[in-house]
């Protein structure tokens, strides 16, 4: 399987360090990329970080790794909670997805309790700040060794 993994990032996360800190921190997105590059040449992995404010970019970004990646880490942002069709995109993939939240999305308002993008992910990580990030790059990079790994 191929050991290309793409970090997807929706609306506002470009404001990553100045939007509401006390919710999100003072890590800049450009911080999150650099240590998911470090951590991705420890595991091996190739990757392909993007993040965007319009919803068709994220689903074209979907429709590329399709073609070619052997994850993707998402944090979807507002569009978590509102994209039936960043979820039919990520249904369209068929392998490991993995939905990361800087923030614990259930101790907030309850709009951010329902995810579509949960219905297709086979893990989500909330509330572990910016780590969360690097959690899903590791269970992604292990998923990908264990698909390589002859059957016992
Ligand atoms: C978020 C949580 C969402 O509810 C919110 O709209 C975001 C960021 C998070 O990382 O905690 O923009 O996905």
């Amino acid at each position: 399987m191929s050991r290309l993994v793409y970090v997807l990032n929706g609306p506002n996360l470009n404001l990553l360090g100045k939007r509401q800190p006390h919710i999100y921190g003072h890590e800049t997105l450009a911080d999150v990329e650099a240590d998911c590059r470090k951590l991705a040449g420890e595991l091996g992995l190739e990757l392909r970080f993007h993040q965007s404010n319009r919803e068709y970019e994220i689903i074209d970004w979907v429709h590329e790794a399709r073609e070619t990646a052997g994850g993707i880490v998402i944090n979807p942002a507002a569009f978590t909670h509102t994209s039936v069709a960043i979820l039919d995109a990520l249904n369209t993939f068929d392998a490991p997805v993995i939905e990361v939240h800087i923030s614990n999305v259930h101790k907030r308002e309850a709009f951010r309790h329902h995810s579509y993008v949960s219905l297709r992910a086979d893990g989500v990580i909330a509330g572990l700040g910016t780590q969360g990030y690097q959690l899903a790059l590791r269970r992604v990079a292990k998923l990908i060794d264990e698909k390589k790994a002859p059957a016992a």
